[in-house]
């Protein structure tokens, strides 16, 4: 893993027809786009972290038993920027650069805290998402890039701030069965009242013709003041269910002073973020038609969580699977100092990170005043998940664990907000290479997985076949970095 991690990529920029072992089945058709780091240096100068390398984009596309391959860099303002200087001009999650351009407005600014949200990287390289029929390259910050996905090229700069007042949104949207996009984010400061912000995009927002963004059409579904004004929590991704939004506020938060003084103290943004174990999460459950938020307070003991596996309603519940860690160090894990060891002294240095843990969470929505202390109020058969509600009135919530040592996790997206039985992912077993891909039955608790020799496989992506019946019946297929050959697309 070594040899090959963190190795600066290169553009493939026309499709090359990829040379296929076995057999594609003929119904996949489409393409598959990743993306993800794939510049660590520029001229001398390198990032210092996984999450700083430069967003290089790849797409599959399937049709008639074959593959075409191609890959392009997203040509972001920081990625242009980088390349006329020759080496790194614009601060990352783990890189902060100086003298940087943003000093200036800092300093002017740092008596101002109102107006200290730095102005942050449109290095989008985290995932791609789509608002109506456009494409984004996204990372979580307010800046998107769109793409054409058939040529990766890169089409224009987005603020979402010209649209919907935000500081931050995640990068991991959810689409419901008409299309519709919901998504996430932070309003930290300078539009009033610190809070949290769901929106949606609807289906239709795209106007091709007259190039219009499908943005302007965005709708506020609600807004969640922080619980902690100075705090707020950092979050990834977030439960979609028929008729919820489940949002956790995690004990995992943003520190806004360091974040607007980071410049003067030397801290890069993932030192902004701090993990109180004596805190808890807060599970905010919201309607997501009439934007209204569940009184009752539903909280946890502390954890950290990056994604959520999905979620639904069952008989007066809302179910909701997640990966979550006893502590926040699995940024730290990600330094290329730290992920370029050999995985055996990686696991014998790092004995104290905290393991990917598959967790459902069962929260009880028939809660009323009168509802009895200190007993379950969970009435599902199929999870030993607890709600107890407490003497004031609040709910602690104790987590079913499914699996342990799993991240990236994937699911038949039809069964998004729906009763599943099935997940995928892959495992992360001590180390920060991953080493075999597994999928879950949720109903046996068991599990089969695929490995081999010095291959590191990606997430899996999971399509269903046409007229599938049942939830796994279908193609998962997922992108492998592989010790002394190009990169290889596996399916299965
Ligand atoms: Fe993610």
């Amino acid at each position: 893993m070594q040899s090959i991690i963190a190795k600066n990529g290169c553009e493939t920029p026309e499709p090359v027809k990829a040379q296929v072992k076995g057999s594609i089945p003929s119904w996949l058709q489409g393409t598959l786009l990743r993306n993800g780091p794939g510049l660590f240096s520029v001229g001398d100068s390198q990032y210092n972290h996984w999450f700083d390398g430069l967003s290089l984009i790849h797409s599959f596309t399937f049709g008639n038993g074959e593959v075409t391959y191609r890959s392009k860099f997203l040509k972001s303002d920081t990625y242009k920027k980088n390349v006329k200087a020759d080496r790194i001009v614009v601060s990352e999650f783990g890189t902060m650069i100086y003298p940087d351009p943003c000093k200036n407005i800092f300093s002017r600014a740092f008596t101002h805290l109102s107006n200290v949200i730095p102005d942050f990287t449109d290095n989008n390289l985290i995932n791609i998402i789509r608002y109506g029929q456009d494409y984004y390259a996204s990372s979580e910050v307010n800046y998107i890039n769109q793409i054409n996905p058939d040529t990766l090229e890169t089409v224009s700069k987005m603020n979402y701030r010209n649209h919907i007042a935000l500081n931050l949104a995640t990068a991991h949207p959810h689409y419901d069965d008409e299309g519709n996009t919901y998504n996430m984010g932070t309003a930290i400061m300078g539009f009033g009242r610190p809070k949290y912000v769901i929106f949606k995009v609807p289906a239709d927002a795209s106007d091709k013709e007259h190039k219009k963004p499908a943005l302007r059409k965005v709708q506020q579904v609600c807004s969640i003041p922080f619980r902690s004004t100075l705090f707020p929590s950092y979050f990834h991704s977030f439960g979609m269910t028929e008729n919820y939004i489940v949002f956790v506020e995690q004990a995992f938060k943003l520190d806004i002073i360091k974040l607007a003084t980071a410049y003067f103290r030397g801290v890069n943004w993932g030192g902004c973020l701090k993990f109180d174990k004596d805190d808890i999460n807060l599970f905010h459950v919201i309607n997501r038609k009439t934007g209204k938020v569940i009184s009752t307070r539903f909280y946890s003991d502390a954890m950290v969580v990056f994604h959520h596996i999905n979620a639904y309603e069952d008989d007066g519940h809302v179910v909701f699977d997640l990966i979550g860690y006893k502590d926040g160090k699995l940024y730290d894990m990600f330094y290329l100092h730290n992920i370029k060891q050999e995985t055996d002294n990686f696991i014998e240095t790092h004995k104290s990170f905290s393991q990917p843990i598959c967790q459902r969470f069962v929260l009880p929505l028939n809660v009323h005043k009168e509802s009895p202390r200190g007993s379950n109020l969970v009435t599902l058969k199929d999870t030993s998940a607890q709600a107890v509600m407490q003497e004031n009135g609040s709910v602690y919530c104790q987590p079913d664990t499914l699996f342990e040592g799993l991240e990236l996790p994937g699911i038949n997206y039809d069964f998004n907000a729906k009763k599943y039985r099935y997940f995928y992912g892959s495992r992360l077993e001590w180390s920060p290479h991953p080493n075999k891909i597994a999928k879950f039955d949720i109903v046996t608790r068991t599990h089969i997985e695929w490995k081999k020799d010095n291959c590191f496989p990606s997430e899996p992506v999971f399509v269903a076949s046409p007229g599938a019946v049942e939830e796994d019946d279908g193609e998962s297929a997922t992108s492998e970095p592989t010790k002394g050959t190009s990169s290889v697309l596996l399916c299965f």
